[in-house]
């Protein structure tokens, strides 16, 4: 049995049904999975539209609530273990997820990863290109990060580590159902941590590109990311010291193709309102913990308190200050999420005002480039 499943929150409901419809028309499909985040009017409402489209398509379409399964936040995470849970128990053969607020979502995605899935890969995920300032928490926090701990390995050669658009064979959902890191991680660390282990179980593993990108609400200020940079952060963190990738299973890429020029012009956030986040609300404590930041970025980063100051955070900078932030940042404790979080803001304002304004191509190869270079760095910045 193929199962398609979206954890969802309050995406907007259009958004969604238009997705749940999609995926149920597909023919590989058996069942559609809904896992809503919490019971309430959203929940309501996408159950009402799923009895609509399961009565049309005479297909199953369930929509059910996660559990509370881990021991971080309950977020994502919560609804992802749900559907892998489930999924294990019911004997489903291939398991797709995809976020619920997509708006290109296509047969197409369903198609690719199936067909790798024919082919004998174990895992699949999706790859597909996103605007040049978009995707912050993957360019700047998970792949870095992955490149620095798990270096010359594929972990950080995966275009999107935070993706939550994957598929999982019959054995990668055993494995993973009764992964204890994956059943903890119920906060938006799903995602990392997930991608580490379908790395390490020996599953073939195939990248499936969509070309068209994918297209989904963009931001505000680059609060509305607060919570998920810390939680993403604190997870490529908790790798440290783990195993890597099975150097035996085998990793196939799709090749790179046009990117549409249409996503070579968006800008994911907006800048001016993010600015204002640099000298807003510091504590004493975390003047104070700022303080212990190695190097010039300690002073560097204090000058917010009389003026924006960003441009500083250079590759370079940014090396040193991730590889301090892996090695002691606290999840949980407010000034560090404040601090880690203000640092991350002036390493992707520096970033959209020097790399990103050359245009998209040269964009995107500073930022391979960024990610070959803390490769090099590794074990230098990571300090225990
Ligand atoms: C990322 O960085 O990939 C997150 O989805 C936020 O855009």
């Amino acid at each position: 049995m193929t199962v398609v499943a979206f954890p969802f929150k309050s995406e907007e409901a259009s958004v969604v049904a238009a997705n749940l419809l999609t995926a149920t028309h597909n023919r590989a499909v058996d069942e559609v999975w809904a896992v809503a985040a919490q019971e309430g009017d959203a929940m309501a409402r996408v159950a009402a539209v799923a009895s609509e489209i399961s009565a049309a398509e005479a297909k199953p379409v369930l929509v059910f609530s996660q559990e509370r399964i881990g021991s971080y936040r309950a977020g994502k995470g919560d609804g992802m273990n749900t559907a892998i849970g489930r999924a294990a128990e019911a004997g489903v053969d291939r398991l797709h997820f995809y976020d619920a607020d997509i708006t290109n979502f296509g047969a197409s995605w369903i198609d690719g990863a199936e067909r790798a899935a024919d082919r004998g890969f174990g895992v699949v995920r999706h790859r597909f290109p996103r605007p040049a300032t978009d995707a912050m928490i993957t360019w700047m926090v998970t792949r870095p990060g992955l490149a620095m701990l798990f270096r010359g390995s594929l972990l950080p050669r995966l275009g999107q580590p935070l993706g939550g658009e994957i598929l999982l064979t019959s054995p990668a959902i055993e494995a993973i159902a009764s992964d204890p890191s994956v059943r903890a991680r119920s906060d938006w660390g799903i995602d990392t941590i997930l991608t580490h282990a379908m790395t390490t179980q020996g599953l073939d593993m195939y990248e499936h590109l969509v070309p068209d990108g994918k297209r989904h609400a963009l931001y505000g200020s680059l609060d509305e990311l607060r919570t998920m940079m810390t939680e993403c952060l604190d997870a490529v963190a908790s790798l440290g010291g783990k195993q890597g990738p099975s150097p035996d299973s085998r990793f196939h890429s799709d090749p790179a193709a046009p990117v549409p020029n249409d996503l070579k012009s968006i800008d994911a956030y907006d800048v001016s309102a993010t600015v204002g986040l640099l000298g807003e609300s510091w504590s004493q404590a975390e003047v104070d913990l700022a303080k212990s930041l190695p190097g010039q970025v300690a002073p560097q980063i204090l000058e917010n308190l009389s003026g924006p100051n960003f441009e500083f955070m250079d590759e370079e900078m940014w090396g040193l200050t991730l590889g301090h932030l892996l090695a002691n940042f606290r999840l949980g404790d407010a000034t560090w999420e404040s601090l880690a979080f203000r640092l991350w803001v002036t390493r992707v304002l520096a970033y959209t005002t020097s790399a990103a304004d050359l245009g998209y191509d040269a964009a995107m190869e500073y930022l391979e480039s960024t990610i070959r270079q803390y490769q090099t760095v590794g074990d230098h910045h990571v300090q225990p």
